[in-house]
């Protein structure tokens, strides 16, 4: 039986600022950002967005009813969640309007959880093949002003529905996968910032790619001539680049032409988008099959997953007959076009603007935020969604 992707929806906030306005106000040379690093605009979560209504916004778009009836299991990869105890998955079912005989859970491995989910998605539709499974991946990215890590922020989610005969890509059963202990990024309780070793999350990144790849190919048998594209976990977009031009010179000429220019449509969205942690290699793949506009259906596609920490895996799927067919490029595009640029100092404001912690009420404007689920404000230490289509 074939399991994978059915559906996928993406949602980003309507406010990003522009990686060169930012660079001239760090007194940093653009270059570094747009080439160095890759990006070119980075999303900006307004207050009235968090990974509820982010997940719930890019899940809105693809479900019809017959969906909403035959979901029996939510999964929300995140590592920004609104609750140490309650999945924010349950308020995304409510949200959305979801079959209450279903399973709810929240899965977190830093920017790995939504690839934890798929993997479980995929177990629970080999015992279920009627089931259809939603996989969420939302986050906001935060550093800090004026850090390192700044450039690398981002906001987003993406919504995959898994079901057994896909419409656009059956994941293969072969994948490799590696866990170790390391401290190359985390998040402590007590914060609402990651903390960063930036040159040993790089290098470590690397390292994981390097050996879940090894173990991939004898596994599989596969080597480079076997893929049309590979998408990567992508924290900006040279960070992909620079783990495939370690494996290039395993493949012929044709290959490499072929892998490179695939690789620059994979990176399209995240280089505008910026990292949004557990979506990522799922935006990714996105923009290669909203953007390469002639991949063939039985392509096969590589996925690279990393999580800090950290846990990596490779795996790989198939595109399906007439899989374009089954994508929102029109959304997409509107999405992208109807954004609005705010100033660093705009930028710098949003920032700054937080719930408040100690359980007095706040109101929010949700007229200004163009998004159809939105947080509406906070009382007594409860977040109140809206979904505007139900008001
Ligand atoms: P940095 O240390 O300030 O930057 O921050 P740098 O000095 O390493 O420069 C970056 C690149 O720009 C270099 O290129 C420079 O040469 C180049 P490279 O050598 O890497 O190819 N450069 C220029 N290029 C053109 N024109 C110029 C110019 N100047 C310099 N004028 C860093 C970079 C990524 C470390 C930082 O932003 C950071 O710490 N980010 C957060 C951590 C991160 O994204 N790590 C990636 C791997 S870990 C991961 O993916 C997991 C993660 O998503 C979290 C999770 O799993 O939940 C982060």
């Amino acid at each position: 039986m074939k399991i994978g992707i059915d559906k996928i929806g993406f949602y980003t906030p309507h406010l990003y600022v522009d990686m060169n306005e930012l660079a001239v106000a760090r007194d940093i040379d653009p270059g570094k950002f747009t080439v160095g690093i890759g990006q070119e605009k980075m999303a900006i979560a307004p207050i009235t967005q968090d990974s509820v209504t982010l997940a719930a916004n890019a899940a809105l778009e693809i479900l019809d009813e017959e969906d909403k009836d035959k979901i029996d299991f939510v999964i929300f990869g995140t590592e920004t969640g609104v609750d140490s105890s309650k999945s924010a998955g349950v308020y995304v079912h409510e949200l959305l309007g979801l079959n209450p005989q279903a399973r709810t859970i929240e899965v977190k491995q830093a920017c790995y959880g939504a690839t934890a989910g798929i993997q479980m998605a995929k177990g629970h539709i080999a015992l279920n093949p009627e089931s259809k499974v939603l996989v969420l991946g939302s986050d906001i990215a935060r550093y800090g002003l004026n850090t390192s890590g700044e450039a690398t922020q981002g906001a987003g989610a993406v919504a995959l529905l898994m079901s057994a005969d896909p419409t656009i890509m059956a994941l293969e059963d072969k994948s490799a996968y590696f866990t170790s202990d390391i401290m190359d990024f985390w998040r402590p309780v007590y914060s609402d910032k990651a903390f960063v070793d930036g040159k040993l999350s790089n290098e470590q990144y690397i390292a994981f790619f390097s050996k879940v790849w090894g173990q991939f190919k004898e596994k599989s048998g596969l080597g480079l001539k076997d893929f049309d594209a590979i998408c990567y976990h992508l924290p900006y977009t040279k960070m992909g680049l620079k783990a495939l031009r370690t494996i290039w010179d395993e493949g012929s000429d044709n290959d490499k032409e072929r892998l490179e220019e695939n690789y620059t449509f994979s990176a399209k969205y995240n280089r505008i988008v910026g990292n949004i942690y557990t979506g990522s290699l799922y935006l990714s793949v996105l923009s290669l099959l909203e953007n390469k506009e002639d991949l063939k259906a039985g392509s096969r596609i590589g996925l690279f997953s990393y999580g800090s920490g950290a846990v990596g895996e490779f795996f790989t799927g198939i595109l399906q007959p007439n899989y374009r067919d089954h994508l929102y490029v029109d959304n997409h595009t509107e999405l992208f076009q109807s954004r609005t640029a705010v100033s660093v100092s705009e930028y710098e404001e949003t920032y700054e603007d937080t719930l408040p912690m100690d359980g007095s009420t706040m109101e929010l404007d949700i007229d200004n935020d163009p998004a159809t689920i939105c947080l509406a404000g906070i009382t007594a230490d409860q977040r109140q969604y809206v979904n505007k289509r139900n008001k």
